[in-house]
């Protein structure tokens, strides 16, 4: 390999077909004058291109269609001549440099073109180099030639993260891994489950139980998801009426004496609230407007007089750390969103009253399910009581520009749609063109690492494979030929 330009922070390089470097290899070039290492990323790769060289393709060509015969080359002139076709040019953007042990991003200098030796720099020691640490390892996947990628569950702790990449990309596949190896560690991860398909992770591929079976929760409306007034008291409730519900400002005030005067009572439950709307006395409007509310709340199944989940259970229940999954795949969009809102609103209640550890959320497509004004306080508030939250999402542009710039780390998958790349260039941390070129041409289960877990150096990885069952495929139906509904079957 022999430098051929440096233009601002882009280096390029020629290499040998033979050589192995691929899209994403970090590449040291390091000069004995200079006293220094460059470390310079391969963001694109493409033919030595010259007019000369093409002429000389144009013509072989002509050359072999017009005459078929016997080729006599002794001295192997076309070997080396294809040989020199087929040499690469490596676009590549200058990462910092290596100062004795110390990485920085300060460059300075050039290297001699002469005679800078170049080679492969392996990712454990970029990563030791640029300062990746912690003790709780996580072995993310594969990055570059047949080497494992750590990061550590230190650099996801309190952090934003996002994972996006488009559709069957792998993106559940990597949260799936994040969250199981999070439990292993004794974290609390909660993870609201839109298409039911987290529930696999208690059990292994061979349907024997999974090492976080005995660590799972599964809470599901209507079963295990129920809550009573009582314990969530007055401000969960006027958030779900205010927030999900709409309610207009005279019926919550009005909403807000009754329960004060039924808790004076000592008789606060679904059925007493009931009663005392239908039977008050208030303006007509307000009541019905109060008595549709309740109407809706009674019927999502979430509300009971008879047993009530107590969010801080969970924890007592699981000490070393546990997988908390909300499903949400069979439920209506309304009771969703009630759903997200009263345990939100409870989680930063238990928070702030330092009642609960702090958490891990995993949300996929949360624009579906949280509303606008939550966005911001996912990002400030929540994340300063200890809510730390993972977006997963094939539509980057669901994500708020405000959101994605304050993000710590991003898991970016393929994607080739033009309007989707230019935002992800506008709002990551690293420069438009590694972004375009190297996210487009990023294979399935392989995503672009970006952010504190891999030192603000962007790396390739291919997700590892998992023991714990993945589900989340796509339900299809030439595959369920053989499964006869019952609305097939001949009365
Ligand atoms: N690294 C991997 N190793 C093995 N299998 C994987 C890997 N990544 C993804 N898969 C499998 O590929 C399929 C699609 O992956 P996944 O569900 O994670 O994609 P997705 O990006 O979440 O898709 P969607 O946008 O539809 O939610 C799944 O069956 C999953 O088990
Ligand atoms: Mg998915």
């Amino acid at each position: 390999m022999k430098i051929v330009e440096k233009i601002g922070d882009d280096v390029s390089i020629i290499a040998l077909p033979s050589e192995k470097i691929l899209i994403g290899d970090y590449i040291v070039i390091e000069d004995k004058e200079q006293n220094g290492e460059l470390v310079v990323q391969i963001c694109d790769e493409r033919y030595l291109d010259h007019p000369s060289m093409v002429e000389d393709m144009v013509r072989d060509e002509v050359m072999k269609a017009s005459a078929n015969g016997v080729e006599s080359d002794p001295l192997q002139i076309n070997t080396i001549s294809h040989l020199i076709r087929d040499i690469r040019l490596l676009k590549c953007k200058i990462r910092g440099s290596v100062n004795g042990d110390r990485f920085t991003s300060n460059v300075s200098w050039l290297p001699s073109r002469v005679k800078a030796r170049i080679r492969k720099m392996p990712t454990s020691e970029l990563m030791r180099l640029a300062g990746q640490s912690g003790s709780r390892e996580i072995v993310m996947g594969e990055a570059g030639d047949k080497e494992m990628l750590h990061i550590f569950a230190e650099s996801l702790d309190g952090q934003l993260n996002v994972i996006t990449g488009r559709k069957e990309s792998g993106k559940s596949h990597l949260a799936k891994l994040l969250a199981t190896e999070l439990v292993k560690y004794g974290a609390y991860v909660f993870i609201f489950d839109l298409n039911n398909e987290y529930g696999g992770l208690a059990w292994n591929r061979d349907g024997s139980p999974s090492t976080t079976a005995d660590k799972s929760v599964i809470l599901s409306p209507g079963n295990s998801l129920v809550f009573s007034l009582k314990y969530l008291g007055l401000s969960s409730i006027v958030g779900l009426l205010r927030h999900t519900l709409d309610i207009p400002g005279a019926s919550l005030r009005e909403f807000i004496r009754m329960w004060k005067h039924l808790e004076a009572q000592g008789s606060l439950s679904m059925r007493s609230l009931g009663d005392f709307i239908q039977t008050s006395r208030c303006n007509e409007f307000i009541r019905d407007a109060l008595y549709s509310r309740f109407h809706t709340m009674l019927s999502s199944g979430l509300f009971s007089d008879e047993k009530s989940l107590k969010i801080e259970d969970i924890f007592s229940q699981l000490k070393n750390g546990g997988l908390v999954l909300i499903s949400l795949g069979r439920v209506s969009p309304l009771i969703r969103r009630m759903i997200v809102e009263l345990f939100l609103g409870k989680l930063v209640e238990l928070l702030e009253k330092r009642v609960i550890p702090p958490l891990f959320r995993f949300a996929e497509e949360a624009h579906l399910y949280i509303r606008e004004t939550y966005w911001d306080d996912i990002v400030t508030r929540m994340r300063h009581f200890g809510i730390f939250t993972t977006f997963i999402t094939n539509q980057p542009d669901a994500i708020g520009d405000e959101i994605f710039r304050q993000v710590d780390n991003i898991f970016l998958f393929n994607f080739t749609n033009d309007t989707d790349l230019e935002k992800l260039a506008r709002v990551t941390m690293i420069d438009t063109e590694t972004v375009k070129s190297m996210v487009r041409t990023l294979p399935q289960r392989t995503c672009l690492t970006l952010g504190k877990v891999v030192a603000n150096l962007p790396i390739v990885v291919k997700v590892s494979q998992t023991d714990a069952l993945t589900l989340g495929e796509t339900r299809l139906f030439f595959d369920s030929k053989e499964e006869v509904y019952p609305v097939q079957k001949s009365s």
